[in-house]
């Protein structure tokens, strides 16, 4: 059934086909329900003291803006994170910055966090009709230097604390120069302390104590994961997500070699097990790890499961196999949890 769109919407150049598709979605989130949703097994779980109607996500970056979080419940996801997002708008890097790699059913990318900043997300935030819970990813701006990063966060967490379901902490975009440093021990220790500090903060005026989760890349050296389990397992929070996109371009043909961003999709399906691995392994049990990278079918999530994964993302299999997926890979969160 998704061949023919898919054949249309491979016509167009990526990005634009990405705003269509989005568009679409977000139209009518009741027949997203009917034809979609109402086929999608209930597999419920909890996550971070979230209870999910399953354990498949949609990935950050799909929905930037959160204009088609209804839209995305209706297709059955059990949660949506949205974002990344800044505490200013920004457009992001020149155009063309989205490629499509069919044969190895990948995409690379190199958006750079274009959205429309935090303002204008908080207000879709306010306005969905789902009860379906609803992450919003924080990054920086990309003129932040360095040294004011961890502003940016605390900016974006006071923005999105009475709306959001929980927060993710993006450090791992290979888009932004010098974001993946804030993985580095001692960057990311005082960046996490500061933030959890300011989260535990808001929970006693708020009343409510938004979990937090860390998005990691797949391009740590094991003796790095080692490090980055004893921050994330000593810094408070709630919850890892691994992985991002990869620099690395193996398993991909020599044209892509050297096209620059984040690579997604199948290549990055069994470095992303591994990161997971090794990082149940450190964790232990301590941190749920949402497991994100090349999931593509109901095996794809199962495999996930059996690396240590609590939950699952998905963007790029979207792209490739169409919003049946949600279905399938709810079957294999059945498959692996039963
Ligand atoms: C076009 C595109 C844009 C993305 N934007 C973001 C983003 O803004 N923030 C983020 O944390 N991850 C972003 N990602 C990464 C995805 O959330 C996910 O971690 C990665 O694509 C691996 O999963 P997949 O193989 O299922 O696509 C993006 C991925 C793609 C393909």
């Amino acid at each position: 059934m998704y061949a023919l769109p898919r054949a249309g919407l491979f016509t167009l150049e990526a990005e634009r086909a990405h705003k269509v598709s989005l568009a679409a979605i977000a139209r009518y989130p009741r027949l997203n329900q009917a034809l979609f949703g109402c086929h999608v097994p209930r597999v419920p779980v909890k996550l971070m003291g979230l209870s999910l109607a399953n354990p498949i996500g949609v990935a950050a970056g799909l929905d930037k803006n959160g204009t088609a979080i209804d839209g995305l419940a209706g297709l059955g996801f059990g949660f949506v994170e949205v974002g990344t997002v800044t505490p200013r708008p920004q457009s992001g890097n020149p155009r063309p910055r989205v490629f499509r790699l069919p044969s190895e059913r990948a995409l690379i990318n190199r958006l750079g966090f274009n959205n429309a900043g935090v303002e204008a997300l908080v207000q879709r935030l306010n306005t969905r009709r789902t009860e379906c819970p609803v992450g919003v990813n924080l990054g920086k701006n990309r003129d932040t230097p360095a040294k004011h990063a961890v502003d940016d966060y605390l900016r974006g967490l006071a923005w999105v604390v009475d709306s959001a379901d929980y927060v993710t902490i993006n450090v791992s975009s290979p888009n932004t120069p010098g974001l993946r440093d804030l993985q580095e021990s001692h960057a990311l220790e005082s960046l996490l302390s500061a933030l959890v500090a300011e989260r535990d903060r808001l929970a006693l005026t708020r009343g409510r104590r938004l979990p937090l989760a860390v998005k990691v890349a797949p391009d740590l050296r094991p003796e790095s994961i080692t490090a980055l389990a004893k921050v994330l397992q000593n810094a408070g929070v709630d919850g890892v997500i691994a992985t991002n996109t990869t620099t690395d371009r193996r398993g991909v043909a020599v044209r892509w070699q050297s096209e620059a961003g984040g690579l997604s999709g199948a290549p990055l399906r069994e470095p992303s097990n591994a990161v997971i691995r090794k990082l149940a392994a450190r964790l232990d049990g301590t941190l749920p790890i949402i497991g994100v990278g090349g999931v593509q079918s109901r095996r794809d999530t199962a495999d996930k499961f059996a690396a240590g994964a609590s939950a699952v993302q998905l963007y790029t299999g979207l792209i490739y196999c169409g919003p049946r997926l949600v279905r399938q890979c709810a079957l294999g969160a059945t498959d692996a949890l039963s």
